[in-house]
Parts: structure tokens; C-alpha cells; sequence
């Protein structure tokens, strides 16, 4: 039994050494994805251990396509596979450059790494590669006006061309993610000339309201990506247009106008009507105040004709031109 024990220790020393000895591969770099049609740098780092290189051999999916044999007298070969494009000229016993990339290059890369003889030691370490087709623009923003008033809807798309996979689409306004219920989307449209890649669409539309305007500018942004190889976006500010074409009139002014023109009516209303006739809106019920809204509404409206007409000559003709 005893003598049996030291036997296996002294085997399995022997094996720890021999292990101690091997080749083994330290770090293996190959990108997990990359863009088609650009290049890639596979690069397989190993440790011989004190024993002699026989080669280093690469295969995608199975297949060779490098070869370095050191103690040939033409080490380095090459073998035609789909989708692998080796720039000779940059590769080198550890370092095998992939140029012209296509969907058919993603797949599972292999280093291998033999040792001389006798033995012929080989390792071996593989990663998967994924090849990504990148939009060939910037995302797109349609049906944006140049201003927005208050009350108006923005109701706008965001597109990025076609992509492998699915471009990533994210709306901001204000710097600030938009609130889910303002976005719709995203959807997707096969590319006709690209049938393998998809263009993503993502729609904003909200109704504008004072507090979207950061002093007068509201900021719209759509934000785009592939993780982790690109990103993009678009910026577009939306000016508040009560700023921009009723200029003369203020807000304050308006305001004043407003209620000038609810007294009046009130005293006329009083003039017509018994007192006890007379409905006051005291219990704020839907009733009450839809009135007073509609009561403001047509005001304002009254207000700013008769402001813009009267005032403004230019404006005047526009309006009545329309
Ligand atoms: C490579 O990808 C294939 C298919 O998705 C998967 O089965 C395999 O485990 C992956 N291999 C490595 C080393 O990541
Ligand atoms: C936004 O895209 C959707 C889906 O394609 C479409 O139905 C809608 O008309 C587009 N709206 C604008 C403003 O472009």
C-alpha cells in the first residue's frame, strides 16, 4: 500500500514537471466584434517553455488558413477561405492581420502552437469574432418645424440607416431621457439593397408645454448606437415661437388683457341678469372651469388679432393674406 502511495507521488511529480515544462499560450487578442470591411489584428502570445517553436497555425471555423514553420525555408503559408483576407505584409509569427472584412469573416478564431519534437507539444485557445455593419450616416430627424408654440404637437422620427445588427435609438430632450409614453417605436425596415441589415426608426411626440423651453430653447436630441463600436447623434433646439413672432406682446400684457376682458363681460353680464342668475364658478367643478378656459381661450385669441392687426402692420397683411 505504502509503496503503491510514493509511486503515485512520484508520477504525479513527474507529470507537474512535464506541465511545468509544456507550452502554453499567455493571451490570445482577437476583438469580439469587428466592422465590415475594415481590418483586424489577431494576435496570439504564448510561452515555449525552453522548448523549440515547430509552428503556429490559425483556423476559422475549423480551417486553416495560416501557417508559420519556422524551419521551412518558406515559413509562412497561406490558405484561401471566405471571408479571410491575410495582409501578409503586416503578419508575422505571432500577428496575422485581416483586411477587407465581410459578414462571412465572423466566426470562431484558433491559435495553435506546436512544439519540435518529439514530442510535437500543442496548444491551443479560440474566441468568437462577430462582424458588424455600421450605419453609413448620421440618424435622421424628420418632420421637425422651426418653432413650436405652446399647445402645438412635436411629433418627429428619428431614423439611422441600415445596420448589422439593429442600431440602438434613444431620444433626449433636454439633455434628459425622453419619458417613455412621449416615444413610439422603435421600428424596423428591412434594407432593400442590404436585405441582411435593418434601418431603425423611433418616434417623439409630445405636446409642447412651457416648462419644455429652457430659457426659450427647447432641445430635441436622438442618440444612436451599436455597442461597443459606435455611437452617434443629432441635436436639433426648437425655438419657443410666441418669443419669436408676437414679440411686441408679453405674456404679462396678455395676461392684463385677459382679465380686463372677463371684468367687462362680467359687468355686462350683471347689467342683463338677475343676481341670482348670476353663476359664479365658487366650486371648481369641470363645468365651471371649462368655461372660464373656453372664456381665456377666445379672449387671447381676440386679444392677439386685434394686437396684431392693429399694431403690427406687416403681421397684418400676412394674416389677412392667409
Ligand atoms: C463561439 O460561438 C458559438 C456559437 O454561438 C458557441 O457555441 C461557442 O461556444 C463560442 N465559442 C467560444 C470560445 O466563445
Ligand atoms: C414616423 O415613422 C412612422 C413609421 O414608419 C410613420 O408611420 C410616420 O408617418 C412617421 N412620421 C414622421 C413625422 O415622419
Amino acid at each position: 500500500m505504502c509503496g503503491k502511495s510514493v509511486y503515485m507521488f512520484l508520477l504525479l511529480l513527474v507529470l507537474k514537471q512535464d506541465f511545468a515544462i509544456s507550452i502554453r499560450i499567455t493571451e490570445l487578442t482577437v476583438p469580439s466584434h469587428a466592422v465590415e470591411g475594415g481590418s483586424v489584428l489577431l494576435q496570439c502570445h504564448y510561452d515555449l517553455e525552453g522548448e523549440m517553436l515547430y509552428s503556429t497555425n490559425w483556423y476559422k471555423d475549423g480551417r486553416e488558413f495560416f501557417r508559420y514553420v519556422p524551419s521551412n525555408t518558406v515559413p509562412f503559408h497561406y490558405f484561401p477561405n471566405d471571408g479571410v483576407d491575410v495582409d501578409e505584409k503586416d503578419s508575422s509569427s505571432n500577428v496575422v492581420k485581416l483586411v477587407n472584412l465581410t459578414p462571412e469573416s465572423a466566426g470562431l478564431y484558433r491559435c495553435e502552437v506546436s512544439g519540435e519534437g518529439p514530442y510535437f507539444m500543442t496548444v491551443f485557445d479560440e474566441k468568437n469574432v462577430s462582424i458588424h455593419l455600421l450605419p453609413y450616416r448620421r440618424p435622421q430627424v424628420t418632420g421637425l418645424e422651426d418653432n413650436y408654440k405652446i399647445g402645438d404637437i412635436l411629433a418627429v422620427n428619428c431614423t439611422s440607416s441600415r445596420s448589422r445588427p439593429q442600431t440602438y435609438l434613444k431620444w433626449l430632450i433636454n439633455n434628459e431621457a425622453a419619458p417613455k409614453w412621449y416615444t413610439t417605436g422603435p421600428w424596423y425596415r428591412i434594407s432593400r439593397e442590404r436585405p441582411d441589415a435593418k434601418e431603425t426608426i423611433m418616434q417623439l411626440r409630445f405636446i409642447v408645454q412651457s416648462e419644455h423651453f429652457k430659457e426659450g430653447v427647447l432641445q430635441v436630441k436622438c442618440q444612436s448606437s451599436i455597442a461597443p463600436l459606435y455611437q452617434d447623434e443629432v441635436v436639433h433646439h426648437i425655438v419657443h415661437a410666441e418669443d419669436n413672432i408676437i414679440d411686441p406682446i408679453s405674456e404679462d400684457i396678455l395676461n392684463e388683457e385677459i382679465k380686463r376682458l372677463m371684468q367687462n363681460r362680467e359687468t355686462n353680464a350683471n347689467y342683463g341678469m338677475d343676481e341670482t342668475d348670476l353663476p359664479v364658478p365658487e366650486s371648481q367643478n369641470d363645468q365651471g372651469q371649462g368655461s372660464v378656459f373656453k372664456l381665456s381661450i377666445s379672449s387671447m385669441v381676440m386679444v392677439l388679432l386685434i394686437q396684431i392687426i392693429f399694431l403690427n402692420p406687416y403681421l397684418g397683411n400676412y394674416i389677412t393674406n392667409i
